[in-house]
């Protein structure tokens, strides 16, 4: 496709969002890069201080499923291409308040896709881009990967809402002739990860001493992407994928829970200068999720041998900057776990 010059990014102030904006904003200075985000407890500008005044970067505060306004942006703006993160992205939460994942997630990205649809003329050399997640594949047994051919097969409201707003997003390319891709990525970590996700948990409630609370036998089985990686693969993906094409994105990065959270107990020790082994005592084993899938894993072979993409960051390291980077962070973690997120860990963590 030809290179697009104004570039719409929704849910731009949460965690990949956050490194996709800033990534798009230093690579590109000729691009107007605008970025759409309600700022919902996941949202934060403060994730993006260093590009706030960059000439080729501007944010607006909406919301997608705002249908009026999102009309009125794409008259404003006459966006080349959008890239849609948006979204309400926590399982955990979606147990709990299924609505908003509905309304955000699918009636949301349907609002954008009318937006698109009604302001792209013929189409040419525009892209709808809609970033989502391997949760949409189900659960695999101890062998085997998903790959881009995987039937569908969500089993939490988070992920049957993605997977729903996953086939909406090609409806429109067989129905409208809209020029969509669509990238599932697995688990991603590193900086700005709001606290709610394992390691962010993890890691502030080993600062303060706090319990770390695993569900279950521990024993779910995660790949693990260093999210700037999925920045680097959602750019090239944007840039080189093929209309109406799907492509996995993972780490090849898989590791059981318990096992993640024993090396992350380790490492802490180390830049905390606590004991060896403290952390691992703070360990406890509490009710597991309903319908928590035992394990994912992806093939991103697609990705690696149509566009060259390959993770560079791996684990070891990835955690170790992952830890320091929220311990020379303290401020940021405070700030977000002040307020509301105190009410949210309570009803998770402590009820019933
Ligand atoms: P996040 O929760 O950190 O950020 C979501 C952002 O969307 C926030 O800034 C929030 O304010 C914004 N938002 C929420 N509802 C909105 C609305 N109605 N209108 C406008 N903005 C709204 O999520 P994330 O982890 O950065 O995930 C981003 C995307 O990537 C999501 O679509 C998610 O499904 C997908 N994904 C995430 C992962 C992961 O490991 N985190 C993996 C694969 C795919
Ligand atoms: P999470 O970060 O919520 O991502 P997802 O559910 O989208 O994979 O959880 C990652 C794994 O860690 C998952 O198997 C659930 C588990 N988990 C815990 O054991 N304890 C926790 O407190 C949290 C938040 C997650």
């Amino acid at each position: 496709m030809s290179t697009s010059n104004t570039i719409l990014i929704t849910g731009g102030a949460g965690f990949i969002g956050s490194h996709l904006v800033r990534l798009m904003v230093n690579k590109y200075p000729d691009y107007k890069i605008v970025n759409l985000d309600a700022l919902t407890y996941a949202g934060n500008l403060e994730n993006l201080k260093d590009i706030e005044d960059k000439p080729n970067y501007t944010f607006v505060k909406a919301d997608i499923t705002d249908a009026d306004a999102m009309q009125e942006l794409f008259a404003v703006h006459q966006f080349d291409g959008l890239i849609h993160l948006a979204a309400e992205s926590h399982v955990d939460r979606s147990i709990s308040n299924p609505m908003s994942f509905i309304e955000t997630n699918i009636v949301g990205t349907v609002v954008l896709l009318n937006a698109a649809r009604s302001h792209w003329g013929d189409f040419s050399g525009k892209r709808f881009y809609h970033v989502s997640t391997d949760e949409v594949y189900g659960t695999l047994g101890e062998t085997g990967f998903f790959t881009e051919d995987t039937a569908y097969d969500p089993r939490s409201p988070y992920s049957a809402s993605k997977a729903s707003s996953d086939h909406l997003v090609r409806a429109y390319y067989h129905t409208y002739g809209l020029p969509v891709v669509i990238s599932n990525c697995s688990n991603n970590y590193g900086p700005y990860q709001f606290p709610e996700k394992l390691l962010p948990l993890m890691i502030n409630n080993i600062r303060h001493e706090k319990p770390l609370p695993v569900y279950g036998d521990g024993k779910y089985t995660r790949d693990w992407l260093w999210v700037e990686d999925h920045a680097e693969a959602i750019d090239l993906i944007y840039h080189k994928g093929v209309n109406g094409e799907t492509y996995n994105i993972g780490g090849n990065n898989e590791w059981k829970n318990i096992d993640l959270v024993h090396q992350l107990c380790d490492v802490m020790d180390e830049l905390l200068g606590r004991a060896a082994g403290s952390s691992r005592e703070l360990i406890t084993f509490v009710k597991d999720r309903p319908g928590h899938d035992r394990r994912y894993a992806i093939d991103a072979s697609k990705l690696q041998n149509e566009l060259g993409w390959g993770p560079k960051i791996q684990a070891e390291e990835g955690l170790r900057k992952t830890a320091s980077w929220y311990l020379e962070n303290t401020g940021w973690l405070e700030r977000v776990t002040s307020g509301a997120y105190q009410e949210y860990y309570e009803k998770q963590y402590t009820e019933d």
